[in-house]
């Protein structure tokens, strides 16, 4: 039987819990029965149900499942699925499938753009279901007033375009890649090449509308000021769906300059990284130089990806005055607008923004690691992970350095629970990709040998991360003698240094039986282990 026919017939019939508990695969337990029947009901109609709710047996459950998946890693016939998909067409449904779900004891989780780094918004090791916001993904310009309200399923590419489209001159300071989620994103904080200038998306979210745990959809106003602090930065998986942003848009010049500059030599690109660091973070705000260390063939490189906020004319006086070791030239840049700047670091080719509303999978996988310097690494220490791409495991790796300061080193360490403000000159990111399922410890373990190496040199006590480089070696639930708080204390300080009492106090209030959990989420102060 159809799955629509099928639920209209419930519909009619009261006797849905035996037909249902007849019908669903066996691996569906009796809670998951009462919440299908619960949600059809809420939902009412059969059209809208069959748009909604996708179960195993539906033939769009695979492809609806795997349509976000950006990391591999966790698409494998041994990855748990869930029980259930349901892709709301209105944010209605989201507040029906939160109050089912917690009245029939329904574990779930919260997918965007499908981004996050450890799968969690799409992989649980407890029965669960999804629920997946592709379909709330309106984007809403008040360009007068210089602001958007952008729905999560949105990506950060659909955003930019919306804006670029609009207005040359508008930007929206956020990720590089534009098939990133807005729900997980900004609710991670969220940073690319505008961040010395503008910090992090996060930082410019003004309202938001979510749906908290008792299935209320509250706005910036009813939620509180904690609330609407924790979801800027603190991980949005612990507190509430967010079904929409209010964001506020920033200038940037009609011209812009972008450039990337490559050096093969080994003793000489480790040189420049090391200057570099002395350099990317202080040098005025308009400038923005990444580090990309990775191999091409059999050849370590270095390249040095930039945008800077103005012409080329004055971007070659300000670096041949600053960092006059880059030995940057006119050949390597092109002036552009901004919104073509987005597509140029995205590497897409030459091809109009139009591209950036295109939704695409990643088909490699990858682990990532990431940390935070405070003083510059020896050149002792750069050439020792220059020599570590050497090595056969690190054929697809990649070391990404990302320049802090300006914007950045304003914003106190309390006001978003992001911490790592002043004091950081850059985030590194470990990042190793491969093919195919086999083998993929060595390329882990590799990961973690350059983390490792690097401990002596980057930030301690704690030890810094970014929620939003999700990395569940640093610690998840397991349950035991500890309390789920001190469990999520030893990572939680990790993302969020002193933030993460406060979080905690937030998550207490607003979802104190832990309906919105995870293996890193934030605990309350008395939850209970059930991971
Ligand atoms: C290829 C790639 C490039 C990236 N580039 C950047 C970058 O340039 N800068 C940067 O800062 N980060 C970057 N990231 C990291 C990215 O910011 C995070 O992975 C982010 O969490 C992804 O959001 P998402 O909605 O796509 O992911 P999802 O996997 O959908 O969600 C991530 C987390 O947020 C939760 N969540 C998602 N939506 C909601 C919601 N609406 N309400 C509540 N919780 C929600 C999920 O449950 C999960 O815990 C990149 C990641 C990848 C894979
Ligand atoms: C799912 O498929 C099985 C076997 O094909 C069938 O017996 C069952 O009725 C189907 N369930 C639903 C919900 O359609
Ligand atoms: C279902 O929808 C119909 C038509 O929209 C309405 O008349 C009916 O009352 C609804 N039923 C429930 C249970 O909400
Ligand atoms: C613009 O913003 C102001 C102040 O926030 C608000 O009062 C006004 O209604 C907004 N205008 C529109 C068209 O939304
Ligand atoms: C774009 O926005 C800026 C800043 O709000 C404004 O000054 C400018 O007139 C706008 N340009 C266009 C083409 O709308
Ligand atoms: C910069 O150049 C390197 C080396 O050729 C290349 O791998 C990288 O993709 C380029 N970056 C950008 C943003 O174009």
């Amino acid at each position: 039987m159809k799955l629509q026919s099928f639920l209209s017939s419930i519909l009619l019939s009261f006797t849905t819990t035996i037909l249902l508990l007849l019908s669903i695969p066996h691996s569906v337990s009796a809670n998951h029965a009462g919440f299908l029947q619960c949600l059809s009901f809420r939902l009412n109609d059969s059209n809208i149900i069959s748009k909604v709710i996708h179960t195993p047996n539906d033939s769009s459950f695979s492809s609806v499942l795997s349509s976000s998946i950006q990391n591999p890693r966790f698409s494998t016939p041994g990855t748990p699925k869930p029980v259930l998909i349901l892709t709301p067409v209105h944010p209605s449904h989201v507040q029906s499938a939160v109050k089912c779900a917690r009245r029939f004891g329904i574990h779930i989780r919260t997918r965007s753009g499908g981004h996050d780094y450890e799968g969690l918004s799409y992989v649980s090791h407890k029965p669960f279901v999804i629920i997946d916001l592709k379909n709330l993904r309106s984007i809403t310009l008040n360009i007068d007033n210089r602001s958007v309200w952008v729905q999560t399923g949105a990506t950060i590419g659909e955003l930019y375009y919306e804006i670029g489209k609009k207005n040359k001159t508008l930007a929206f300071p956020a990720g590089v890649c534009p098939t990133v989620g807005v729900g997980g994103h900004f609710s991670g904080g969220g940073y690319g090449t505008l961040l010395r200038k503008h910090g992090l998306a996060a930082d410019h979210v003004v309202d938001a509308r979510v749906v908290d745990s008792r299935g209320r959809v509250l706005e910036r106003r009813e939620m509180g000021e904690d609330f609407f602090w924790a979801i800027r930065g603190g991980g949005g998986s612990s507190f509430c769906v967010v079904l929409s942003w209010k964001i506020g848009l920033v200038d940037v010049p009609s011209t812009v300059t972008v450039f990337n500059v490559t050096k093969f030599e080994e003793q000489s690109a480790v040189k420049i990284v090391h200057r570099w660091q002395f350099v990317s973070d202080r040098v005025d705000d308009d400038l923005f130089v990444r580090v990309m260390l990775q191999r091409f063939r059999d050849r370590v490189r270095a390249s040095f990806p930039g945008l800077y906020l103005g012409s080329v004319k004055s971007l070659l006086e300000l670096v041949n005055r600053e960092f006059p070791e880059l030995g940057l030239e006119e050949s390597d840049c092109q002036e552009m607008t901004w919104i073509e700047s987005v597509v140029w670091f995205a590497e897409l080719g030459d091809v109009s923004i139009d591209v950036l509303g295109k939704r695409t999978r990643a088909s490699l996988a990858f682990k990532a690691k990431s940390d935070f310097v405070q003083e510059p690494i020896p050149e002792s220490s750069i050439l020792k992970m220059w020599r570590r791409l050497q090595e056969p495991e690190a054929e697809l790796a990649q070391l990404i350095f990302t320049p802090f300061g300006g914007r950045m080193s304003e914003i106190q360490d309390y006001e978003t629970p992001f911490p790592h403000r002043y004091g950081n000159m850059y985030e590194i990111q470990y990042l190793n990709y491969w093919r195919g399922g086999e083998g993929r410890e060595k390329y882990m373990r590799w990961v973690e040998r350059v983390y490792n190496e690097m401990s002596e040199f980057v930030s301690r006590s704690p030890r810094g991360a970014y929620i939003n480089l999700r990395d569940l070696d640093l610690g998840m639930y397991v349950g035991g003698k500890r309390s789920k708080y001190e469990e999520g204390k030893s990572w939680g300080v990790k993302y969020f240094k002193n933030n993460f009492e406060r979080l905690v106090r937030v998550k207490t209030r607003v979802d104190p039986f832990d309906f919105f959990c995870d293996e890193q989420s934030i605990p309350t102060f008395s939850s209970v282990d059930v991971m």
